[in-house]
């Protein structure tokens, strides 16, 4: 059996709800609490730039409360820096970001903007967060991933679940051989090898079963599954899921 596959359960969409009327209910750090309890291994949110789900506040609590590591999702701004640095999560995951898309639709362009996040990620770097960078299956973004000392690269799964979500299933299979291939080839450089986006009960498996891929970070599905079952339930199937895959 190879190691351990950690979860990383994203509570974005616990403030999604509760945004929608204002107040505190339902609050995400109860789900973050219970996420833990149900055999998450980390928590993730995403401080988007236009404060649409998670809060500043939530971050902070976050902080105070959590047992197991906060993955904090960012993008590339000054402004999301600061607040890295003020808290200093265990990682910090730059992601891309438009204010116009419904969620994080596409990988980050690392290639092309390379000097710049470099220099970005250093003082995270420095101040002890481990610094993953959200990218497309794509040979080019993994090599200056790692030229800008990225520790870890996350894999965006989205065109794979979508392949799958639309029965195109020539294409889910041509993803996920990216996904493998590009896992494989991630983990040779050094790189720690994380995937998510999309993931459902249905997809989660052939990507759990990359021995290379050490993390899995699944938001949306969980929450929405946890409304017919409960968040428990919801996240121990997808526990015994990847444990499965892995074994
Ligand atoms: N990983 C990253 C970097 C993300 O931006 C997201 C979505 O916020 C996820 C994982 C989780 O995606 P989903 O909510 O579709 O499971």
């Amino acid at each position: 059996m190879s190691e351990k596959l950690r979860l990383g359960v994203n509570i974005d969409h616990v403030a999604t709800v509760r945004n929608a009327r204002g107040g505190a209910y339902p609050d995400p750090l109860r789900a973050a609490k219970l996420a833990e309890e149900a055999g998450a291994d980390g928590i993730t949110a995403h401080l988007r730039e236009d404060r649409r789900h998670i809060s500043d506040a939530d971050i902070e609590r976050l902080m105070d409360v959590l047992s197991v590591p906060l993955n904090f999702e960012m993008a590339a701004t000054d402004e999301m820096q600061a607040i890295a640095l003020l808290h200093k999560p265990h990682a910090v995951c730059i992601v891309p970001e438009k204010r116009e898309e419904r969620t994080t639709e596409g990988g980050l362009e690392v290639a092309r903007e390379e000097n710049k996040l470099a220099h970005f990620i250093a003082p995270l770097r420095d101040a002890g967060c481990r610094v993953s960078i959200f990218i497309a299956a794509d040979r080019r973004q993994i090599e200056a991933a790692h030229r800008i000392g990225a520790q870890v690269i996350e894999l965006h799964t989205g065109a794979y679940c979508d392949a799958h979500v639309e029965e195109r299933f020539e294409d889910r299979d041509a993803e996920l051989e990216s996904l493998r291939e590009m896992s494989a080839f991630a983990a040779s450089l050094g790189l720690e090898v994380h995937a998510g986006h999309g993931l459902t009960y249905d997809t989660t498996g052939p990507v759990a079963a990359f021995p290379e891929v050490r993390e899995l970070n699944i938001g949306h599905f969980l929450i929405g599954e946890a409304i017919f079952r409960g968040l428990r339930p919801a996240i121990e199937e997808m526990r015994g899921i990847m444990d499965a895959a892995r074994a």
